[in-house]
């Protein structure tokens, strides 16, 4: 099987295609002078299995994917894989008029299969044209947590929506989790609510699927550092950090960002490429 890793996923698809013993395909990544994106894979594509490895974190590479996709129209089968999958959070028409722009997106994924990691809603694996898995990279995020070695840790969700990861993050590792109350403002102002936490001198790891804006973890530092805690790290799958995230964190007194590779950043020092090994090799 060759493995081709598009421009946002190269250290991903490489760290994949080493755990299946082999190198990745080598591509050009470029522009035309108009700005448009070029693209080559530089290996002749034919009657082989191939698969795809790139996050969409932005429009460039959704439009990178698509020309991945059709520069294999000659593959024998293709696995699509992506890693972190832009506009998944517009799963839903929240107001009349919008569009489902996670459907929109996974519409146009033209293959034979498509695996997802830590997707933020299933719901869109039904919106491929084929059929789609999301892996869960929970399992990794925990047994790195319990390689700290932090005494008797509290992992906590920033919200009801994250309760379920902080769930699977802990299991079988005797953590105690508990979740936050958020309201979401606008698109980077939250307001987070205590439950009945007790966080006293208490080491917390706040867990969610992936940090945008750092509204909402910024939030829940601050009140988990006004109640006592002594110290509080934060774990996601998606470090997409836009704009000036890492800055509010820090400025908020977050002790360590840990975050996996389905986004590449200096933060992502946990690898999925186990994981998705392991899901190509459950196709051989
Ligand atoms: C939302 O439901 C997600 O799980 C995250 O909580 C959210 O995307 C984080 O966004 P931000 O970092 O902009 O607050």
């Amino acid at each position: 099987m060759k493995i081709v890793g598009g421009p946002a996923s190269q250290l991903l698809a490489s760290r994949t295609a080493r755990a299946l013993g082999t190198e990745p395909v080598l591509c050009e990544f470029n522009r035309f002078p108009d700005g448009e994106l070029y693209l080559r894979i530089a290996d002749e594509i034919k009657n082989e299995s191939v698969t795809l490895i790139q996050s969409t974190p932005t429009d460039s590479d959704f439009v990178s994917l698509l020309q991945l996709i059709d520069a294999c129209n000659e593959a024998k089968e293709l696995n699509v894989v992506i890693p972190y999958m832009g506009y998944s959070r517009q799963d839903k028409r929240f107001k009349p008029g919008e569009p489902i722009s996670a459907r929109a997106a996974a519409r146009c994924i033209n293959a034979d299969r498509v695996f997802t990691v830590n997707i933020h809603e299933k719901s869109v694996l039904g919106y491929f044209p084929c059929p789609a898995k999301n892996l869960d990279a929970a399992k990794l995020l925990g047994e790195y947590i319990a390689g700290f070695g932090l005494e008797s840790p509290i992992l906590v969700a920033p919200d009801e929506g994250a309760e379920g990861l902080v769930k699977k993050v802990s299991s079988g590792l005797g953590f105690d989790y508990d979740h936050l109350q958020k309201t979401r403002l606008s698109g980077d102002t939250v307001t987070i609510k205590t439950k009945n936490i007790d966080v006293t001198g208490r080491h917390v790891v706040l867990v969610d699927d992936m940090i945008a804006t750092g509204g909402t973890m910024t939030e829940s530092i601050k009140m988990l550092k006004d109640q006592g805690a002594v110290d509080v790290y934060l774990a996601c799958v998606h470090p997409v950090l836009a704009r000036n995230a890492v800055l509010r964190l820090f400025n908020a007194g977050v002790k360590d960002i840990i975050a996996t590779d389905t986004l590449e950043k200096s933060e992502s020092i946990l690898s999925v490429a186990p994981l998705i090994a392991d899901a190509l090799k459950d196709l051989q």
